[in-house]
C-alpha cells in the first residue's frame, strides 16, 4: 500500500521504517529540510537499535522516500498518518498547531477519498478538530470529498521501539467508519499473524487509551517511589518488597522499579496533560496530580542524599556522574533525572563529571556552554578525583563495575544509586557506603 507519514520524529520514522520494511511505499514529509537531507543520505537523527538499518535498506529498495513537499506528500497516498510533535503549552497542555497544520494541508491537496490517521498522542477532541481542519480546506476549495480520521495511537517504547512496532501488544484503532478500519487492517496484516492483535473502538475510547495506558505506567511507578521513601524511613528493604509484591499475577513485575523518577518524552508530558484536560472540563484528577507531584519530589532525592552527606555543604566538591539519558539505550535526556541532579549540584556550588554511553552529544548540545560540567569519555574517567560517585541511569556497563577503583578513586567511600543497581553487601565489603533508594538498612533518615 502507499502511506504517507507526517513528522520524522521518534514516532514518524520508527513507523514509516517499519512499514516500508514488511513492504509498504511510504513516503516521510518533514518540513525540516536539513533533517530531510540528513535522512535522504542514510543519517539519523536519534539513536534506536536497528533502525539505521531498517532504514537503510527500506531507502535502497526504494520503498522509503522522503520529502519536505506537502502536496507531493498527500497525493502519494490515501492514507495519511500524523506523527508530529505535541509539545505542551505553557500550563502543561498539548499544543496542537503541527497537529491541524498537517490536517490543513491534507484537506489543501487531497484529491480522492483519504484516511487521516492520528498517531500522535493527542487530547481526547483532537480527531474532531482534525476532521473541521481538513473539511474547513476542502469547503474552500468547493470540493466534497469524502475522508475519514483515525485515532490509532502508538504505544512504542524508546529503546526497543522497533521490537514494540514489529510486534505490537495491541493495535489500537479508534474509528467510525468501516471503509477506514478495513484499510487499517490491511496496513498491519503483517503485524497481526499469529494472532488477532487489532482492537476497535470509538475515537474518543482510543485517544483516552493512550493517556490511560501512560499515566497508568507512571502510577506504578510514582507509587513504588513512595513506598521505597517510606521503607527508608521504616528500615526496610523496597527491593525485598518490590520482589515480594510483584510475583503476584494482579500485580506483576513490570514498571515496579523504584528509582530517582521517571523521564522522557511520554509519563511527564502525558499524565500532565490529561490532568489538564480534567482541569479543563471542571473535574480535579486528583490522583494524576499526586503522581505527578511524587515524581517531581522523587527527582530531588539524590540531591538531597548526597547534600545530608556533605551536611549542607557541597561548595566546590566533585560529583561524579555514571548516566545522563532518561532511561537505557537512547540518547534521550528530554525530563531526565540527571538533568535535575546536576542543576541542584550546579546551584548547591559542586561541579560535575558526568559519562553516559550514548548521551554525551546530546549532553553537549544542551550543557555545552555550563563551566561546571566535564564531559567525561569513560566511566572510570567521571570518577578521577571526584567526591562520590552517582547514578541516574541503569546502563548495563554500570552494573558490575569495578568496586575496588571506585572506592580508590573517589575521595569519599560513598555511591549514590538512583537506580537500585547493586547489593549493599557487595559495595560494603569494598569499604564503599551504598546509599540507594527506599533500601532502608543502610539509609540515610530524614532526621
Ligand atoms: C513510555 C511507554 O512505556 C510507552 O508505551 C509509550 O509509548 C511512551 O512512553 P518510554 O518513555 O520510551 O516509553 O520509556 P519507559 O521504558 O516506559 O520508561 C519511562 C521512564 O520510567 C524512564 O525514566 C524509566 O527509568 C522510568 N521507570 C520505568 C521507572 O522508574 N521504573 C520502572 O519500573 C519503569
Amino acid at each position: 500500500m502507499n502511506i504517507t507519514i507526517f513528522g520524522t520524529g521518534y514516532v514518524g520514522l520508527v513507523t514509516g521504517a517499519c512499514l516500508a520494511d514488511v513492504g509498504h511505499n511510504v513516503l516521510c514529509m518533514d518540513v525540516d529540510q536539513a533533517k530531510i537531507a540528513k535522512l535522504e543520505n542514510g543519517q539519523i537523527p536519534i539513536y534506536e537499535p536497528g533502525l539505521e538499518n531498517i532504514v537503510r535498506h527500506t531507502v535502497e529498495a526504494g520503498r522509503l522516500c522522503f520529502t519536505t513537499d506537502a502536496e507531493k506528500a498527500v497525493r502519494h497516498s490515501s492514507l495519511q498518518f500524523i506523527a508530529v510533535g505535541t509539545p505542551p503549552d505553557e500550563d502543561g497542555s498539548a499544543d496542537l498547531q503541527y497537529v491541524t497544520a498537517v490536517a490543513r494541508s491534507i484537506g489543501q491537496y487531497m484529491d480522492d477519498y483519504t484516511v487521516v490517521v492520528d498517531k500522535s498522542t493527542v487530547p481526547v477532541g483532537t480527531a474532531d478538530k482534525v476532521k473541521a481542519a481538513v473539511r474547513g480546506q476542502l469547503d474552500s476549495r468547493g470540493l466534497e470529498l469524502e475522508f475519514d480520521v483515525v485515532s490509532n495511537p502508538e504505544f512504542l517504547k524508546e529503546g526497543a521501539a522497533i521490537n514494540d512496532f514489529m510486534k505490537p501488544d495491541r493495535i489500537i484503532i479508534g474509528c467510525d467508519s468501516d471503509r477506514a478500519a478495513d484499510m487499517l487492517r490491511e496496513v498491519y496484516s503483517p503485524f497481526n499473524r499469529s494472532h488477532d492483535r487489532m482492537v476497535y473502538m470509538d475515537i474518543r475510547s482510543a485517544e483516552l487509551t493512550k493517556y490511560a495506558a501512560n499515566a497508568l505506567l507512571a502510577t506504578k511507578i510514582s507509587f513504588m517511589n513512595e513506598i521505597a521513601n517510606l521503607a527508608e524511613r521504616l528500615g526496610a528493604d523496597i527491593e525485598a518488597v518490590r520482589r515480594g509484591i510483584g510475583s503476584d499475577p494482579r500485580i506483576g513485575y513490570h514498571f515496579i522499579y523504584p528509582g530517582c523518577g521517571y523521564g522522557g518524552s511520554c509519563f511527564p508530558k502525558d499524565v500532565q496533560a490529561l490532568a489538564r484536560t480534567a482541569e479543563s472540563i471542571g473535574y480535579e484528577a486528583k490522583l494524576l496530580n499526586a503522581v505527578e507531584s511524587v515524581n517531581y519530589a522523587q527527582k530531588h532525592v539524590l540531591f538531597d542524599k548526597i547534600s545530608h552527606y556533605f551536611r549542607g555543604d557541597l561548595k566546590g566538591k566533585v560529583v561524579g556522574l555514571w548516566g545522563l539519558a532518561f532511561k537505557p539505550n537512547t540518547d534521550d535526556m528530554r525530563e531526565a533525572s540527571a538533568r535535575t541532579l546536576m542543576e541542584d549540584l550546579w546551584k548547591a556550588g559542586a561541579t560535575v563529571q558526568a559519562f553516559d554511553p550514548e548521551a554525551m552529544e546530546e549532553t553537549q548540545r544542551i550543557y555545552g556552554d555550563e563551566a561546571r560540567l566535564t564531559l567525561c569519555g569513560t566511566k572510570e574517567q567521571a570518577i578521577k578525583g571526584a567526591d562520590v560517585l552517582a547514578i541516574c541511569t541503569e546502563w548495563k556497563e554500570f552494573r558490575s563495575p569495578d568496586f575496588k577503583a571506585i572506592a580508590e578513586n573517589i575521595k569519599h567511600p560513598v555511591v549514590f544509586d538512583g537506580r537500585n543497581l547493586y547489593e549493599p553487601e557487595i559495595l560494603e565489603r569494598h569499604g564503599l557506603l551504598y546509599y540507594a533508594i527506599g533500601r532502608g538498612r543502610n539509609q540515610f533518615h530524614s532526621e
